[in-house]
């Protein structure tokens, strides 16, 4: 470079291209992967053509999530060839469960790096700049929160923060168990000053998240604390005006934490509390280690304590051994619930679950039985986003639309909401009455 060229804005810096897929907790992972990857120079870029490298933070929750993985190390393959020092790396929950694997199926992947020692992602890029492929799925003895740089300079309005990661409960379906390890709970300090800091960059609300959120128990001055007394203590916070966490597991909603969301106005009036089934034979057979009737006097319970609250939940349809009979249970808890949305799945058999050998439901069956459910959700929910129409809620502002002049935020219940107005910015807590539903979004108007 010439004495009287100044140098390019960005120039020297590496260019970052990073795809999530899965749960918010990957969400999570991979701002802190970029804000680690930004203390090594690199800057975040939206393709992969150009890029320097390219991560993929990845879920192995059903089959379809993981196979994702190898169509698009599929396409970028021809991007690798053309630039041999393009780095590719593969994180999160595939890394964790399939480890060496990944390399010897796609050759082209330099690092796997597991859900648990991402803090070590800086370390092995360079071992990578120096020729060497690099893998690390070990659940690290180190807490890899405490080995990762300060958040960044900005945060957005509604952000997510790991309170609990991994799972003790062992469903028979389920995977997460083995690729986010066991059940460990951050300490309560260290999360209020990671909320402090958010809150300082501009976040007003902060859902925390955890595979068992409410089976948080964090060890504070000697005293353990639960997920109710980490949300009081988290309210006391000047500019945190809302909370939320997930996912929840019905056997660990406590009372106080039921009490919660009639006592402290910032916990917000939504909860997700996934059920999978409405069976009590599947129940068992799923290990959920609780029944039908046990969920429904929760949601009973959570109802008295927050009358409006809005209630989301799971379900798999097709576990093994699932009968006409115990599909048509589902679809009663479902009427009995009445839910605000749901999210729901066909059963993927995974490797190495206790489920995974036995005996298939039919195909064909499974896929009919959950176009039935889909629907009665469908009902359910179109149902509760009209109800809303005419109603007074708050908003906060995320983003802005598609359209000239409108934003995009949330609502108390987490319903998407649109706004037409000119005065809007994001980060801002605003009143509205809502005007119009849609199955998946509603509009209004601000008020005042
Ligand atoms: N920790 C949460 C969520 C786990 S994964 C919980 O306890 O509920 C999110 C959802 O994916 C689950 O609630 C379940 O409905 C679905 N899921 C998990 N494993 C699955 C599998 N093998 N097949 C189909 N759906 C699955
Ligand atoms: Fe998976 Fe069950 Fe644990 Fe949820 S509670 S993460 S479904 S094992
Ligand atoms: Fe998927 Fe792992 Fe989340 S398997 S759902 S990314 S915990």
């Amino acid at each position: 470079m010439s004495e009287t060229e100044t140098p390019k804005p960005g120039a020297g810096l590496k260019k970052l291209h990073l795809k999530t897929y899965g749960c918010q907790m990957n969400v999570y992972d991979s701002e802190r992967m970029a804000e680690a990857m930004g203390a090594e120079g690199y800057v975040l870029t939206d393709t992969a053509e150009g890029a320097d490298m390219v991560l993929l933070n990845t879920c192995h929750i059903r089959e379809k999530a993981s196979e994702k993985l190898y169509s698009d190390l599929g396409r970028l393959k021809p991007l690798k060839l053309a630039n041999p020092g393009l780095k590719i790396g593969v994180a999160g929950c595939v890394a964790q469960a399939e480890g060496a694997e990944i390399q010897r199926r796609m050759p082209i992947v330099d690092i796997v790096v597991g859900s648990q020692a991402y803090h070590r992602l800086p370390a092995m890029v360079r071992a990578a700049d120096a020729g060497q492929a690099s893998l690390d799925t070990e659940f690290p003895a180190e807490d890899k929160f405490e080995h990762l740089p300060a958040r960044p300079l900005q945060s957005r309005p509604a952000a997510f923060l790991t309170v609990q990661e991994g799972c003790d409960k062992f469903c028979a379906f389920c995977v997460v168990p083995y690729t986010r390890g066991s059940e460990v709970s951050r300490p309560a300090a260290r999360i209020l000053a990671e909320a402090r800091g958010l809150i300082a960059r501009g976040a007003r609300e902060i859902t925390l998240l955890g595979q068992n959120v409410n089976a948080y128990h964090g060890v504070e001055d000697g005293a353990d604390w639960g997920l109710a007394r980490l949300v009081r203590a988290l309210a006391m916070i000047d500019g945190l005006e809302r909370i939320r966490y997930t996912t929840s597991h019905p056997n660990d909603m406590t009372a106080d934490l039921i009490a919660l969301h009639r006592d402290e106005p910032k916990l917000m009036p939504y909860l997700h509390l996934p059920v999978q089934s409405g069976s009590d034979r599947i129940l068992k057979a799923m290990n959920r280690r609780h029944t039908a009737d046990d969920y429904l006097r929760t949601i009973e319970r959570i109802r008295a304590a927050r009358p409006d609250i809005l209630v989301s939940g799971d379900f798999i349809v097709g576990f093994p051994g699932e009968t006409d009979a115990d599909f048509e249970a589902t679809l009663a808890l479902i009427e009995a619930v009445n839910y605000g949305m749901a999210y729901s799945f066909r059963y993927s058999p995974r490797p190495g679950t206790p489920a995974a050998d036995r005996p298939p439901v039919d195909a064909a069956v499974a896929d009919a039985r959950l176009q039935v459910l889909q629907a009665l959700i469908t009902r359910q929910q179109r149902a509760a986003q009209e109800a809303m129409v005419g109603r007074e809620v708050g908003v906060l502002i995320e983003r802005p639309g598609k359209l000239a002049g409108q934003w995009v935020g949330k609502s108390d219940y987490l319903h998407a909401v649109h706004l037409h107005d000119e005065n809007l910015a994001p980060g801002q807590l605003r009143r509205a009455r809502i005007t119009e539903a849609w199955t998946n979004s509603l509009a209004g108007v601000c008020l005042g």
